[in-house]
């Protein structure tokens, strides 16, 4: 996800297309850049980092003359963050300028075709070839490029372009990725969303798919792919402008717990061509594969909650040894690692320092190592000797939601692949659980319709002081997770334990009214999951039960049951997660705590 801006009116442009960007650093944030219409020609400046490292090297844009330009703030999708493969990218003679959002899926053989025509690229990214293409097809009549461009590109792409000989106008095209146009009296926008503009217009038109937008000053045309005029309405946005940058939640949070369908659609549909995984990028030979005597995994925090639970479905599905640790104990116990092992390092920002630390002493140890990290470029993504990247996009919230159930589906994905190389499953099962693997967004969209129900009973235990969760099996992986979630932003105190360890003296530390949630979504160890709800409740709990429909048994035991779809065993982390990452998210409202920020906490814990 990329931020896209683009201006042109009766103002310079570079400050106004600044200011813009800063409004959607929360889309992407590893670099950044300008192209502005000079006197002369297109100037284009990009610079690596946060986008305040752009607006030092132009003196917030002042030192770029013009009143019309585009502007792109990255996260990397194909290429590492840098100045060469940051945005606008241009054709070879530099008069033709792109930034984009999106992914070109067929940019690969684009490329090919464009070097073998004798051009030359200078970036790892796939915007690159948009801007070769373009000048390919230019010849003085920017629709008719465009459009031939639009019908040879697949996936998805909001683009914002300039032509050197048509000053003063931009163009932008629209598929699958956001754009919005504004219109202010200072001129006319485009933009990747709202919030980029919200200070000079509520004006706006939505531009659709495959729609073409021509921009001048005081002017703006919209065409289809036929190169017909088309007229739309606008729209006024009632949105504040924090509201806007948030989509419209009240959090950051919020909203990236409403991404994760897409988020772990994103992570899943790359890997998955024809319901066969494909995980070339794991670097491994099948013959490797086969070869693995034992997976160590290694997280922090949630991160190492995705590494407990992938460890009952990797177990499960490839029969090797799995072996989880924390990084910050990992990196200090001189872990005895077999030959012919796996290290798999996860981590959302790639930059946590004792991740990174545990992945170096795999390496000293001549361990290979996976990466599954959200940061393209990142240090972990980088230092591994590969890397499963998860596609959920910049996650802002400090407690993080969209990140680890893509992590989650990362590890399915590797344990399908892995299982089928080497035949522990059938053709059969392996069919069925990828396509089940296909329904997860689906699902996980249904369990978020449950909001409201969640929202009313944490309202219910906000003022708590203990709350415990309980399960067993992946179950505890997912109970572990939900007691973070609510410790990390509603600073309750809350313990997830093993629920067959309760007897072994943590019951004691129940007493009457105490909230106590059972996860129960594992077949085999439902009766036993009912029978451990039992004890705590016969001591005075308040149990919510939270397990899969059809159990409706639950209700003879739990207070309150939240129930998601059925799904196969392995996959039901994904869908139990939600209702806790609702519920820890509602309790910390109620008590009018800054959910997205939490005291003592960071985004990344670069530090030991
Ligand atoms: C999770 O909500 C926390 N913010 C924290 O535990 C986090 O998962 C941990 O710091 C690991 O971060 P990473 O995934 O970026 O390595």
């Amino acid at each position: 996800m990329c931020g896209i801006v683009g201006y042109t009116g009766h103002e310079q442009a570079a400050p106004i297309l600044l200011d813009g960007l800063s409004k959607l650093e929360y889309r992407g944030y590893d670099s950044a850049g300008l192209a502005i219409e000079g006197k002369e020609n297109i100037e284009v400046v990009k610079a690596k980092g946060r986008l305040r490292v752009l607006e030092e090297m132009t003196d917030n844009g002042n030192a770029l003359s013009g009143t019309c330009g585009i502007g792109h703030t990255r996260w990397a999708t194909h290429g590492v963050p840098s100045v060469v493969n940051a945005h606008p990218h241009c054709n070879k003679k530099k008069t033709i300028a792109v930034v984009h959002n999106g992914i070109i899926e067929n940019y690969q053989s684009l490329k090919e075709h464009l070097i073998k025509k004798g051009y030359e690229f200078e970036s790892e990214t796939d915007t690159e070839v948009i801007a070769h293409l373009l000048d390919r097809y230019y010849e003085g009549e920017p629709l008719e490029a465009i459009t031939k461009v639009m019908v040879r590109l697949n996936g998805s792409y909001a683009l914002g372009i300039l032509f050197e000989d048509h000053p003063g106008k931009v163009f932008a095209v629209r598929k699958d990725s956001p754009m919005i146009v504004g219109s202010a009296p200072e001129g006319n926008f485009i933009a990747s969303d709202v919030p980029a503009i919200l200070k000079y217009t509520r004006t706006v038109y939505f531009v659709n798919n495959m729609e073409i937008v021509c921009m001048e000053a005081d002017n703006i045309s919209f065409y289809n792919l036929d190169k017909e005029q088309i007229e739309k309405e606008s729209t006024t946005i009632a949105w504040d402008a924090e509201a806007a940058e948030k989509g419209g939640y009240e959090h950051f949070m919020l909203k990236e717990i409403y991404e994760q369908p897409k988020a772990v659609q994103d992570t899943l549909s790359p890997r998955i061509k024809d319901g066969q995984i494909v995980l070339e990028e794991l670097g491994m030979t099948e013959e490797e594969i086969k070869k693995l005597r034992r997976i160590y995994m290694i997280g922090c925090g949630s991160a190492y909650h995705v590494c407990i639970s992938a460890r009952y479905v990797l177990e499960k599905l490839t029969k090797i040894p799995v072996e989880v640790d924390l990084a910050s104990e990992f990196r200090y116990r001189d872990p005895i690692l077999e030959e012919n092992s796996l290290v798999i390092v996860i981590s959302q920002s790639g930059e946590t320092a004792d991740s990174i630390a545990a992945l170096k002493e795999a390496k000293r140890k001549g361990v290979r190592v996976l990466g599954i990290v959200n940061v393209v470029g990142s240090s972990i993504a980088r230092e591994a000797d590969s890397v499963l990247y998860t596609w959920a996009g910049p996650e802002i919230s400090v407690a993080t939601t969209k990140a680890y159930s893509t992590q989650l589906a990362a590890c399915y994905l590797i344990g399908i692949y892995f299982a089928k190389i080497r035949q522990n499953i059938s053709d059969e099962l392996y069919e069925k659980l990828v396509e089940e693997l296909t329904k997860l967004p689906e699902k996980i969209q249904r369990v978020l319709g449950d909001k409201e129900r969640i929202q009313w009973f944490a309202n219910k235990f906000a003022a708590s002081k203990d709350i415990f969760f309980i399960g067993r099996g992946l179950d505890y992986g997912t109970s572990m997770e939900g007691s973070l979630k609510l410790k990390e932003i509603s600073y309750i105190h809350s313990e997830a334990y093993a629920a067959g360890e309760l007897k072994h003296g943590t019951i004691s530390l129940i007493e009457k009214g105490i909230l106590v949630v059972g996860v129960a979504t594992q077949p085999e160890l439902y009766e036993k999951m009912i029978s451990n709800m039992v004890e705590v409740k016969s001591r005075g709990a308040f149990l919510m039960g939270l397990t899969t429909y059809g159990n409706y048994s639950m209700e003879d035991t739990a207070n309150f049951t939240v129930y998601v779809p059925k799904t196969e065993s392995y996959f039901t982390t994904s869908l139990a997660v939600i209702p806790l990452q609702l519920f820890a998210y509602y309790v910390a409202i109620a008590r009018g705590l800054d959910v997205d920020k939490p005291r003592n906490l960071a985004k990344s814990v670069t530090v030991e």
